[in-house]
C-alpha cells in the first residue's frame, strides 16, 4: 500500500507541475484485484515476470503436460540449436526505452477527468438519441469487439451508403495530437461534432441532441452532478464523449511485458521484428513512441483518389498524406489504411516492400525495403505482439 500512495503522491506533483488533471494509470496491482468504482483504469495489469496467467501456456506447464512433454523438449532443442547457429541482433536498451508505456493519461487543463464525466461520456457513445433515425451509436462504427473499428474498408453511413473512408480506432486518442485521418480538428472534443453532425453520419444537429436529452430525466440528473449551473449543453455534451474517449487505452501487450524486462513475453521471431522495425525496415521513422505513431501526414504511395491532408493546406506537398495511425491492437483493426484498402497485415508488409507509388508527393522516407519470407513472418510476429489484454467492455444501462 505504501508503494501506492507514494506513487500517487508522485502523480500528483506532476500533475501540479503540468497544470493538467492526471488520471493514474501505471498502478500495479495483483491480478484479479477489483477496482472500486471511481479508480477504474483501462490500462490493465503489468503481471511481475514469470507469473501464470491463467490461459496461457509457460514453459513449465508445457513440460510438465504429460502427452506432449517429450515433443516439447525435442522442439525446444531445435529452437535453442537455430538461436545458436543464426545472429540474434539483441535490441538495444535505448531501441527499447523509447516504447515504455506512459503511466498516466492526460487530459486537457479545460476539460479535466472525473470518473462521473467519463462515465456520461460513455453512455453518450453508446446512445443512438445521437442519431437523426435513431439507428447508430458511436460504436456502430467504433466497437469494441472489432480495435474500435468497423471491419469494412469504408464505413456504413447513416443511410447505409458506403463512406469513401475506413473508420479509425478510438483508442489512445488521448495522446493524439490531431484528428481524423487527415487532421482537420484539432482536439477531440472538436471532433466529435463531426460524425454527429455530418449528413453522411448521425446527421443530426448537436442542438437537436441537446432537445432531445433535455427531455429525459435521467441525463438532466447526470449532466446537472457532472456540469453543476450548467446542465445540457452542446460543449458538455461533447466534454463529457471526449472524456470517456481519453480513458480508451490499449491493454498492456507481451510487448509491453518484454519492455518491462520479461524476455519470455514474446517469441524469437517478434524480437527479430523489432529488430527489423527499427533497422532495415526501418517503420520507425513513422511509427514511434509507445503507441507506435509520430502524429504527422505523410503519402505512402497507395492508389488512391483522396487528397487527404492537402485538402486541409492546400500544399502540394500533403498529397494523399494520412494521419500515420497507431499500431497498438493492429491485428483486430484489419482492413487496413484510410481507404481500407488493405486486408491483412501481409498485404501491408507487401506494400512497404514495395515502397508504394512512386510520385512527387510520396514521403521521402518511403522507398522498398527488401524483406525475404522469414523476415516478413518475423515483421508479422512483432505487430502481433502489440495487442493488449483488453479487458471486456460492458454495454451502459441508458438514462430514460
Ligand atoms: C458512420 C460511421 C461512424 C460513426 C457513427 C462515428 N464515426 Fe468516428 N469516424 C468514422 C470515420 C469514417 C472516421 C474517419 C473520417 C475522416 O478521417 O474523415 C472517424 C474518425 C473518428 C475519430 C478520429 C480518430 C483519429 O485517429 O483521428 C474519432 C476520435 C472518432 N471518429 C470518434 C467518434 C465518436 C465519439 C462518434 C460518436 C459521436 C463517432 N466517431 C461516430 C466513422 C464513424
Ligand atoms: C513514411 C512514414 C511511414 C513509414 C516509413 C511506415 N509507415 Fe506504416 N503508415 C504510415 C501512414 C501515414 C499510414 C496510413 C496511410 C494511409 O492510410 O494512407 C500507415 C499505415 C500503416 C498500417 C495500417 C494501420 C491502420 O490502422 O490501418 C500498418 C499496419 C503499418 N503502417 C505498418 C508499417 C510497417 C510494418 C512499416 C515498416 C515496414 C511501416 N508501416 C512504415 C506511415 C509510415
Amino acid at each position: 500500500m505504501g508503494h501506492l500512495f507514494s506513487r500517487r503522491a508522485h502523480l500528483m506533483q506532476t500533475q501540479a507541475a503540468r497544470q493538467q488533471t492526471i488520471y493514474p494509470l501505471g498502478v500495479l496491482h495483483p491480478p484479479g484485484t477489483f477496482h472500486p468504482p471511481g479508480t477504474f483504469h483501462p490500462l490493465g495489469t503489468i503481471e511481475p515476470p514469470g507469473t501464470d496467467r491463467p490461459g496461457k501456456n509457460t514453459w513449465r506447464s508445457l513440460l510438465t503436460h504429460a502427452p506432449i512433454a517429450p515433443l516439447t523438449l525435442i522442439a525446444l532443442l531445435g529452437v535453442i540449436a537455430l538461436l545458436a547457429s543464426t545472429s540474434v541482433t539483441a535490441a538495444t536498451a535505448s531501441e527499447k526505452a523509447g516504447y515504455q508505456r506512459p503511466d498516466s493519461i492526460p487530459f486537457p487543463a479545460d476539460n479535466p477527468y472525473s470518473a462521473e464525466k467519463a462515465q456520461l461520456g460513455k453512455m453518450l457513445f453508446f446512445d443512438q438519441r445521437l442519431s437523426r433515425n435513431f439507428n447508430m451509436n458511436c460504436a456502430t462504427c467504433h466497437n469494441p469487439s472489432l480495435g474500435w473499428e468497423d471491419g469494412v474498408p469504408g464505413a456504413f453511413g447513416g443511410q447505409g451508403e458506403t463512406l469513401s473512408r475506413h473508420s479509425p480506432t478510438t483508442l489512445n486518442m488521448a495522446w493524439s495530437t490531431s484528428f481524423f485521418w487527415d487532421g482537420r480538428a484539432p482536439t477531440l472534443e472538436e471532433q466529435i461534432r463531426g460524425p454527429v453532425e455530418s449528413p453522411n453520419e448521425m446527421n443530426v444537429p448537436l442542438t437537436t441532441v441537446v432537445e432531445r436529452l433535455s427531455k429525459v430525466p435521467g441525463y438532466r440528473e447526470w449532466f446537472a452532478r457532472v456540469f453543476p449551473g450548467l446542465g445540457i449543453t452542446s460543449d458538455n455534451i461533447l466534454k463529457a464523449i471526449a472524456t470517456y474517449e481519453r480513458t480508451l487505452v490499449s491493454g498492456v501487450a507481451p510487448f509491453d511485458r518484454w519492455i518491462e524486462g520479461d524476455e519470455n513475453a514474446i517469441s524469437a521471431a517478434a524480437k527479430r521484428g523489432f529488430t527489423l522495425f527499427n533497422g532495415k525496415a526501418a517503420c520507425n521513422q513513422c511509427h514511434s513512441g509507445w503507441n507506435f505513431t509520430d502524429n504527422q501526414f505523410h503519402d505512402i504511395g497507395l492508389a488512391t483518389d483522396d487528397n487527404g491532408r492537402m485538402g486541409i493546406t492546400g500544399k502540394a506537398n500533403d498529397q494523399h498524406a494520412f494521419k500515420t495511425p497507431g499500431l497498438r491492437n493492429i491485428r483486430q483493426r484489419a482492413p487496413y489504411m484510410h481507404n481500407g484498402s488493405l486486408a491483412s497485415l501481409e498485404q501491408v508488409i507487401i506494400h512497404y516492400i514495395g515502397g508504394g507509388i512512386p510520385r512527387s508527393s510520396r514521403s521521402p522516407e518511403m522507398r522498398p525495403v527488401p524483406l525475404n519470407a522469414g523476415e516478413m513472418k518475423d515483421l508479422e510476429a512483432f505487430l502481433d505482439s502489440l495487442t493488449g489484454a483488453d479487458q471486456p467492455v460492458s454495454l451502459p444501462v441508458l438514462p430514460y
